[in-house]
């Protein structure tokens, strides 16, 4: 019980809320009585709902309900354990290998969430010798795993690709790594990153691409396959990050690059190694989408191109396997307006 004469140890989050409060930026949630929908009631009032990341309208796609019943009827709520012990299910396998057949990767890995996986890759390759050209609005997952991984941070202004040239030519000299790194479609704004000419300045000066396509998955490129198909730039993106809580309407974020990549990530990436899985309920929804009838829907199918030696694309397996690149998608014009964060 406290003692009258204690004082709070916590006072200085009072005094930093009514800073808030005094500058205008302290917020109080909205809250959805109902479902997600286009649609839909916050705090008791009906209104238009254009802030959501629910592009595709999945998260209530009677489908979905039902794949996500299904599966929790079958295999419970939980994976029980993390990955690397005894939580790795076949439904997780399957969703690796369907999400890299249609990202035209060797393979992919399942994270817990975007941010997991952004914060857990680039925090697990890099260390403080090594350099990270980084957008300015690329988001907070991103720049929590770059202070992470300790290496150092050149930021280069939004978009501009002459500047991100810039800051890699003033480090190549320098022995450590780098990575350059965008959002394809950035968060706040909903604009296009520029990757071909980024694409150009990795190959430059010899640094790992990666892309973080959380928002255009689903919405841009062939079919919703993201940025890299919408730009044609198969297999100049070392790494692509994305996420099944936007287009796909469900929770979870994965990683597709190479299997030797993947494989570091099993053992190295600590979201991957310390956290249990998603609840498998998710994954099997996000599989489900392929069964959709209308041609847009058709996003997670497995239309895509079977790597050419036939091998599978899940994660952390010792066997290599080759993708066959898609051919050159035509660029096309930017997502819709509603391409904002939640
Ligand atoms: C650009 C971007 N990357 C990553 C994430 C994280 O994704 P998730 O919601 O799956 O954690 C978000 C989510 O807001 C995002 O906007």
């Amino acid at each position: 019980m406290p003692t009258a004469t204690r004082t709070n140890p916590l006072s200085f989050l009072t005094d930093q809320l009514d800073e808030l409060k005094a500058k205008g930026t302290h917020f109080k949630l909205r809250v959805l009585d109902d479902e997600q929908a286009p649609v839909c009631t916050f705090d008791g009032k009906r209104v238009i709902n254009l802030a959501s990341n629910n592009y595709l309208g999945f998260t209530t796609h009677p489908k979905l309900r039902e794949a996500a019943l299904e599966a929790t009827r079958k295999y419970g709520v939980g994976s029980g354990a993390v990955r690397t012990i005894a939580g790795t299910m076949k439904i997780h396998m399957e969703l690796e290998e369907k999400i890299a057949r249609f990202k035209n990767v060797e393979a992919c890995v399942v994270f817990q969430s975007g941010f997991t996986a952004n914060a857990g890759t680039v925090s697990s390759f890099l260390g403080k010798d090594d350099y990270i050209i980084s957008d300015e609005l690329n988001h907070a997952s991103i720049i929590d795993g770059c202070r992470l991984s300790r290496a150092k941070i050149l930021v280069f202004r939004h978009k501009d690709v002459a500047h991100a040239e810039e800051q890699l030519a003033s480090v190549k000299n320098e022995p450590g790594k780098k990575l350059l790194i965008s959002d394809g479609v950035f968060s706040m704004d909903g604009d296009i990153g520029p990757l071909p000419g980024l694409c150009d300045a990795a190959e430059k000066y010899g640094a790992i691409m990666m892309v973080d396509d959380a928002h255009a998955s689903g919405v841009l490129g062939r079919q919703g396959r993201g940025t890299v198909d919408h730009f044609g730039i198969h297999g100049r993106v070392d790494i692509q990050v994305g996420t099944l809580s936007k287009a796909i309407g469900a929770l979870g974020g994965y990683v597709c690059g190479t299997r030797d990549l993947i494989d570091f990530l099993c053992h190295r990436a600590r979201p991957f190694l310390f956290l249990p899985r998603i609840r498998h309920p998710l994954p099997r929804p996000a599989l489900r989408p392929s069964t959709f009838s209308k041609p847009n829907h058709s996003g997670w199918s497995n239309s895509g191109p079977t790597p050419a030696s036939g091998k599978k694309n899940s994660a952390c397996s010792a066997s290599t396997s080759e993708a066959k690149p898609l051919p050159p998608a035509k660029p096309q014009s930017r997502p819709s307006s509603s391409a904002t964060d939640a």
